[in-house]
């Protein structure tokens, strides 16, 4: 493989503003100056892979703009191949993001050039996800793009799935995931109106029973749960101080992905996602907070 990671995704940029507390209906509040950085849940995967030492491609839009700009420029620094980041169609995503006092964000997409990412886009770019050893997706591009990818998958190639932002998902991707990688909000969208036990493993386990290879169930500060053919396991979290916890999520899917790719068992490789993603939750913004494999290590 020449590619140890593909992510297909989107590319945002991130226009965030610390808040006090977010505005109600109808209210106005004033919040601290703007930052503009490289985001997107795609974007944010690969720069997270390649910063800890993953062979990585992208395969994105983003719009002729300053934007497309600051985003393919960022791709660039940290390593990732952006031969398959397509230019033009629409304007580039963009993410408007507040982050609170206790590190949590808030945040409205609006998609522009990732809705413009087509199956026909996936097709002309088989080529690279020939050339992957595993394939991550997300959800701020147009589900039939994600299908098209299904389809598209070298049979020895893994692919991951984080269904973000959730909504109920065919079988045919939902038997491709290994593992489908959710928090308790998407388990929930994904699991439907179906009545599951409240603890993370029950969810864990209904998930499975639903198709996927594997599946991890994230908890945020409190670790995740892992489930595949051998079993449920909780991982444990690595408590740190809340920063920002944008993008901490990206980072850890596509250490969690890099990880599974080199072989490591699931359990493992989810434990070291953990450190990744707490890593990532210590600093300001998503791209611009990703660990090196040293940083990991010293955590
Ligand atoms: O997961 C974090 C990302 O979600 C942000 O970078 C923002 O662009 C949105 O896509
Ligand atoms: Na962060």
């Amino acid at each position: 493989y020449d590619y140890d990671l593909l992510v297909i995704g989107s590319a945002n940029a991130d226009l965030v503003v610390g808040v006090e507390r977010r505005p109600g209906p109808g209210e106005t509040v004033l919040g601290s100056e703007l930052d503009v950085h490289p985001g997107g849940k795609g974007a944010n995967q690969a720069v997270a892979a390649a910063r800890l030492g993953a062979r990585t491609a992208l395969l994105a839009r983003v719009g002729d703009d300053a934007y497309g700009r600051l985003l393919l420029d960022a791709q660039q620094a940290a390593g990732v191949d952006t031969a398959g980041v397509l230019v033009g169609g629409a304007p580039t995503g963009v993410a408007l993001i507040t982050v609170d006092p206790s590190g949590d964000n808030s945040i409205v997409v609006s998609p522009g050039a990732n809705g413009r990412l087509t199956p026909g886009d996936v097709r002309a770019a088989g080529g690279l996800l020939r050339a992957s050893r595993v394939v991550s997706a997300q959800l701020e591009i147009p589900l039939e793009t994600v299908v098209e990818a299904v389809r598209g998958l070298a049979p020895g190639t893994r692919f991951v799935l984080n269904p973000s932002p959730p909504r109920p998902l065919p079988p045919e991707v939902l038997r491709a995931c290994d593992p489908l990688i959710v928090n308790e909000h998407e388990a929930r969208v994904i699991l439907g109106v179906e009545p599951v036990g409240e603890e993370p493993a029950d969810r864990a386990r209904a998930l499975l029973a639903r198709g996927p290879r594997s599946v991890v169930v994230t908890l945020g500060a409190r670790g995740a749960w892992v489930a595949s053919a051998q079993g449920a396991f909780p991982v444990p979290a690595v408590p740190v101080d809340a920063v920002d916890t944008t993008g901490a999520g990206d980072a850890f899917t596509a250490a969690l992905a890099w990880r599974l790719g080199r072989g490591d068992a699931l359990a493992d490789a989810a434990a070291y996602a953990v450190r990744v993603g707490a890593a990532a939750v210590t600093r300001a913004g998503a791209q611009a907070s990703y660990p090196t494999p040293e940083e990991v290590a010293a955590l």
